[in-house]
């Protein structure tokens, strides 16, 4: 059974400086996801820490948070049937020189750590990224005239 899941997507300083934040949005969008909420930030050290508490005994550790702070992220959340896995399977694996073609990583990134874009890896992992990154105000719920295209009679119960 299918569940109506939001994912965090995360578009990092090496794409906003390539100009790639158009053709990230519009992978999402042509999908047929649902686009709930949208902000650009600075990730404070609050916030990277309790995201990326999982690597903070990584070597790499100290570089990723200074990448991540080199310029601002644009903060989004994307909507729709099983999205964790769905936008996982459109940014490809984590490097960018792994990733299959077709992927985001695939096609735009040739680095293990520039690797364009952050999306969560699990409905847990996406409730915490939420709460460190967006106020209730910011997420947004709306009627998608599209969805009936999108999904079928049955999907859309
Ligand atoms: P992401 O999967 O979004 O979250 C963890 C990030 O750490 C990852 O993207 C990369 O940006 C970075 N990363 C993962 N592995 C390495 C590595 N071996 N060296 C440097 N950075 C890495």
């Amino acid at each position: 059974m299918s569940s109506l899941q939001q994912s965090v997507v995360l578009v990092k300083p090496d794409a906003l400086q390539r100009g790639l934040v158009g053709e990230i949005v519009s992978r999402f969008e042509r999908k047929g996801l649902k686009l709930a909420a949208i902000k650009m930030l600075i990730l404070s050290d609050e916030i990277l820490d309790q995201w990326y508490a999982h690597h903070k005994e990584k070597p790499f550790f100290g570089n990723l948070k200074k990448f991540m702070q080199s310029a601002p992220v644009i903060a989004m959340v994307w909507e729709g049937l099983e999205a964790i896995g769905t936008v996982r399977k459109l940014c490809g694996v984590t490097t960018g020189y792994e990733a299959e073609a077709g992927s985001i990583r695939g096609d735009l990134s040739l680095s293990g750590q520039h690797n364009i874009i952050h999306a969560s890896d699990s409905v847990k992992a996406a409730e915490k990224e939420k709460q460190l990154i967006f106020d209730a105000d910011e997420l947004f719920d709306y009627d998608k005239g599209e969805y009936l295209w999108v999904y079928s009679v049955e999907e859309r119960e």
